[in-house]
């Protein structure tokens, strides 16, 4: 199969339409990072994405809208801390979980009695909801396991001869995955952190728990028990305050021959005079939007990147750390 990549315009939709109208599955920018298409009411087209990425069956996927999408169809009951966190933030890299009306395919989430929504902010993405009309199920557009894509080069890299269309919108300028919010309780809770941070969430909502997976218990969000976001070298993590071992051990083994890179903000890379530097940017959004092209430049170049974590911890940083955290092992 020929994988065309194409800007989006009224050719390269009316493609994606008729790709998706006959079970088939087309990438797409988002926001966060790019996604892998299908219509949601379609268990074939479903079944179609898990098989092109590789990936586990019960690990359930979010259904995409467009903003004037009416979501009565899809759920039964939005809470009103929900609408006044969907006012705040939506369209937005924000992912809420509902109670569903099962009007989807159960292939979507996997036997779950619950539907996670999102409305992204991309215009690309925007346009491409729209001129389907149907809602999109979609993961991220990577091989399972392997670091999530931020441009429509990742995607053909991972996917190549698997899928007839990628739509190109650029990089990405979040970088990571939405936050997913699982909206059926009494009070949100983050199952998974991202760009919309559990303070931001709590200031709107008043308060917001966050879900930590104990063992032995059902897992709320199927996602987060998968190794996830892996880069194709060796990697190793340092707290920002262990900064100096890890300036050490990149000497230690650039004197060995092995093609180390130190992967760290713009201000740790100037502190540690290395000159192969994985430079994640000055400031927490640049940390975000850079860390999935940074791993995916690495495991290109290195053969084992030495991250340094950023300095600050909350916030945005939580969903930074968390994949910094999965990609290092
Ligand atoms: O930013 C994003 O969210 C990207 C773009 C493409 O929108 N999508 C994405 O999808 O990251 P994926 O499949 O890589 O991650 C979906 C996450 C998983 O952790 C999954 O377990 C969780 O959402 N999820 C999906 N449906 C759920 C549900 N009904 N209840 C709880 N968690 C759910
Ligand atoms: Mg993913």
């Amino acid at each position: 199969m020929i994988t065309y990549v194409l800007p989006i315009d009224n050719v390269s939709l009316e493609m994606a339409k008729s790709e998706i109208m006959r079970s088939g599955v087309v990438a797409f920018p988002t926001e966060t990072v790019y996604g892998l298409a299908a219509n949601a009411f379609d268990t074939a087209a479903v079944e179609k994405v898990f098989a092109v990425k590789g990936r586990p069956n019960d690990n359930p996927l979010i259904v995409h809208v467009h903003k004037d999408y009416d979501l009565s169809e899809l759920v039964t009951e939005i809470p009103y801390y929900a609408q006044l966190l969907a006012k705040a933030f939506l369209p937005g890299p924000l992912t809420m979980v509902y109670k569903s009306k099962d009007t989807i395919s159960k292939a979507v989430s996997c036997g779950l009695d619950t539907v996670a929504i999102r409305i992204p902010s991309h215009e690309g993405a925007q346009r491409f909801l729209k001129y389907v009309d149907v809602p999109i199920a979609a993961p991220s557009a990577n091989l399972s396991k392997h670091v999530s894509p931020v441009t429509a080069k990742h995607v053909f890299d991972d996917l190549n001869g698997k899928i007839p269309l990628i739509l190109d919108g650029g990089k990405c300028s979040g970088g990571i995955e939405s936050t997913v919010l699982d909206c059926t309780g009494k009070i949100p809770c983050v199952l998974r952190s991202g760009l919309i941070s559990r303070e931001m969430i709590a200031q709107v909502a008043g308060e917001c728990d966050e879900y930590v997976f104990k063992d032995g218990e059902k897992v709320r969000s199927p996602g987060m028990k998968y190794k996830h976001y892996s880069p194709r070298c060796e990697t190793v993590l340092f707290g920002y305050n262990d900064r100096e071992k890890a300036f050490e051990l990149y000497r230690a083994k650039s004197l060995q021959g092995v093609k180390a890179f130190l992967m760290c903000d713009d201000w740790v890379a100037k502190q540690s005079g290395c000159p192969d530097i994985l430079n994640l940017g000055k400031n927490e959004n640049e940390i975000a939007a850079n860390l999935y092209d940074k791993l995916r430049e690495g495991e290109a170049v290195a053969e084992l990147i030495i991250a340094v974590a950023p300095q600050k911890q909350d916030g945005v940083m939580v969903g930074v750390m968390n994949r910094l955290k999965k990609a290092c092992g």
